[in-house]
């Protein structure tokens, strides 16, 4: 079975989503542990429900991010991982982290990249009146928020739309499309190729599809 290390900082919704398509026999691997950066994230409750080991690693008890992540690193590589996903985990990784796993690192951002890399993303997309937002998972590579893009999911943003269904909206999205990015690695079906993501032996289309 592959293995999944899964790297969270918060409610983990996402690798709820995880965990489920798991259940469901639809993730193709098997997640061998949870990190998060801090103690207090509710994904930790969520691991541990689930029976899967969970790890605090606390980023304040380290000088710099080379130390955490040497640090990260250490945890990451006793669980032997295939793929590392990130799910809201909110640290910039080090050019160390990502060389060491290049090609093995997903990650899930709440915009339609490239638009609103980094912080913030839904509310600057309403200041700015989009018609359309929503969340990308990519490959991570040195460039934050900027690593070739797997698959992504549309939402309309409406008149009035605030920010607080905005977010519900696309993180209900995020959810339906991590796990089947996630299986699509995991299957051997998506690999990151010099030009960016490569897809192999995908599903043919429905008939009729333009
Ligand atoms: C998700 O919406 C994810 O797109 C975002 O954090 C949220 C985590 O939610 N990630 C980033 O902003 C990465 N820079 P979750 O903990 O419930 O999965």
């Amino acid at each position: 079975k592959r293995r999944v290390v899964v790297l969270i900082s918060g409610n983990g919704s996402n690798l709820q989503a995880l965990i489920d398509a798991q259940r469901h026999d639809e993730l193709g691997g098997e997640i061998v542990a949870v990190i998060s950066n801090r103690g207090d994230a509710y994904g930790l409750v969520r691991a541990k429900e689930a029976g899967i080991d969970a790890v605090v690693l606390p980023h304040q008890e380290y000088d710099d991010r080379e130390a955490y992540d040497r640090a990260l690193i250490k945890v990451i590589d006793r669980h032997a991982p295939d793929l590392i996903v990130l799910a809201g985990f909110m640290r910039i990784l080090t050019p160390m982290f990502v060389h060491r796993y290049a090609g093995r690192v997903l990650n899930i951002h709440p915009s339609l990249l490239p638009a609103y890399q980094g912080l913030h993303t839904h509310q600057r997309a309403l200041d700015d009146g989009v018609a359309e937002h929503g969340a990308s998972v990519h490959f991570v590579t040195e460039e934050l928020d900027g690593g070739p893009v797997v698959m992504q999911a549309v939402v309309k943003v409406g008149e009035n739309q605030s920010l607080e269904t905005l977010v519900e909206k696309v993180q209900a999205r995020e959810h339906l499309i991590y796990p089947i990015a996630a299986r699509w690695f995991l299957e051997g079906r998506l690999r990151l190729g010099a030009e960016g993501a490569l897809f192999d032996n995908m599903p043919l289309p429905p008939t009729g599809l333009r």
